[in-house]
């Protein structure tokens, strides 16, 4: 007898997946990966990582291993709240709740604000894991297209007047996954002016902040009107994404129900992972390891671009990242990704079609997101020249 469990009816929402096949096929370890989003963990420093686990050991003790607090390693929140804090803004350790991975950050904030029906405002394309996230708790999506300096304010404001009761938008302002596109200063303080007017709540979504290989840093939206800010950090990407770690910095009134959601998923995070956390980001190795890794994904970039302009057919266009891990493009609309994909496969190739990251389904195909952090320059080469030639080069 086939199963047929009475599962809610948000459930299906999550069920078929057809990017879970597409990840699947990412096991094969021939495969050159410009799929993923993971850093190259072949430079993860496992020695220093190894002594700093016993140093833990030695100044917290049994601590690491009892029940913690719901808002996290107090250690972790004061020097978090140090890397975030900017001449515009200071953050104390207490407005810095630490979570499981950002993505937790971002289930939370979707827990406590959305109700089936709601709506929310998205960039198309955006966070594949966040349209997942939000899709279980039923709300209207709001797509607005991004431009080549970040989202449309334009159509941002048409979006708001057409739906006056839209409670939330939801932006990643630097070098955006999947698009790798960067929000303007001019751009962020427009969107400041309109949280200011408006009853809408902004989730500022930044894990790849401290990615930046060229141009200047951008103060986040966050630093400009905290009030109306949901901010969400990440460790992954200058630490380790196996560690699960991130954080959220919200006004009081949202942080409590945040604090008490949290309590309901998982009691808190993992109390080891926020020590060793702390001592790496405190430790002398440090900023020589994430300079490091800036100075190869810059380099893993500027490869993926050549090689892009080297060997692909000239309708094709892409993005011009200034930092995080992602390069977008787009083919001809006579191209469809999604149907190439197989046979990119095939040819020993990964890539992610494009019109996953719509809200819209079935759209966009002719579009596809390339990483180059989790692969060396010498396969992001081979591997862009194999997709290439399945691309009609
Ligand atoms: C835009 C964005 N938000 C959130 C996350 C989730 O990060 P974490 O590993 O901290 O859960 C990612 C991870 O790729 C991301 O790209």
């Amino acid at each position: 007898m086939k199963a047929n469990p009475p599962l809610a009816t948000r459930t299906k929402n999550i069920s078929s997946s057809a990017i879970r096949e597409i990840f699947k096929a990412l096991k094969d370890p021939s495969l050159i990966s410009l799929a993923g989003g993971s850093p190259a963990a072949e430079f993860f420093p496992l020695q220093t990582w190894q002594d700093l686990i016993t140093v833990c050991h030695q100044k917290y003790g049994a601590r690491l291993y009892q029940y913690g607090i719901t808002e996290g390693f107090d250690e972790l929140k004061a020097v978090i709240a140090h890397r975030q804090s900017s001449h515009q803004l200071t953050i104390q350790p207490e407005e810095v709740i630490i979570t499981t991975g950002a993505q937790s950050a971002i289930e939370l904030s979707a827990k406590v604000f959305l109700d089936a029906g709601d709506k929310i405002i998205l960039e198309a394309p955006t966070f594949l894991a966040s349209l997942k996230t939000f899709l279980l708790y039923e709300p209207q999506f709001l797509s607005v297209e991004m431009e080549s300096d970040g989202v449309s304010i334009q159509a941002i404001e048409e979006m708001i007047s057409l739906h006056p009761d839209v409670k939330l938008l939801y932006l990643i302002p630097n070098f955006q996954n999947p698009s790798g596109v960067t929000l303007s200063l001019e751009k962020r303080k427009a969107i400041a002016q309109l949280l200011a007017e408006k009853d809408v709540y902004l989730i500022e979504d930044d894990p790849y902040r401290e990615l930046r290989y060229d141009g200047e840093d951008l103060p986040s939206i966050h630093s400009m009107i905290p009030e109306k800010v949901i901010y969400i950090g990440s460790l992954s990407k200058i630490f380790s994404p196996g560690m699960r770690l991130g954080y959220f910095i919200a006004p009081p009134e949202i942080r409590k129900f945040m604090v008490a959601a949290k309590q309901a998923t998982d009691v808190h995070t993992n109390i080891l992972a926020q020590a060793l956390a702390t001592e790496f980001l405190l430790s002398e190795e440090f900023a020589p390891y994430l300079s490091q890794m800036k100075k190869e994904y810059t380099a893993r970039r500027n490869t993926l671009l050549s090689a892009l302009q080297k060997y692909f057919p000239s309708e094709f266009s892409w993005t011009q990242p200034e930092g995080g891990m992602f390069v977008w493009c787009t083919g001809p609309e006579s191209f469809n990704a999604t149907e190439t994909y197989s046979k990119a496969i095939a040819a020993g190739v990964a890539f992610v079609p494009g019109t996953f990251f719509y809200a819209e389904e079935g759209t966009h195909h002719n579009t596809f997101r390339s990483n180059f952090t989790g692969s060396s320059s010498e396969k992001i080469e081979q591997g862009v020249k194999l997709l290439a030639h399945v691309c009609g080069a």
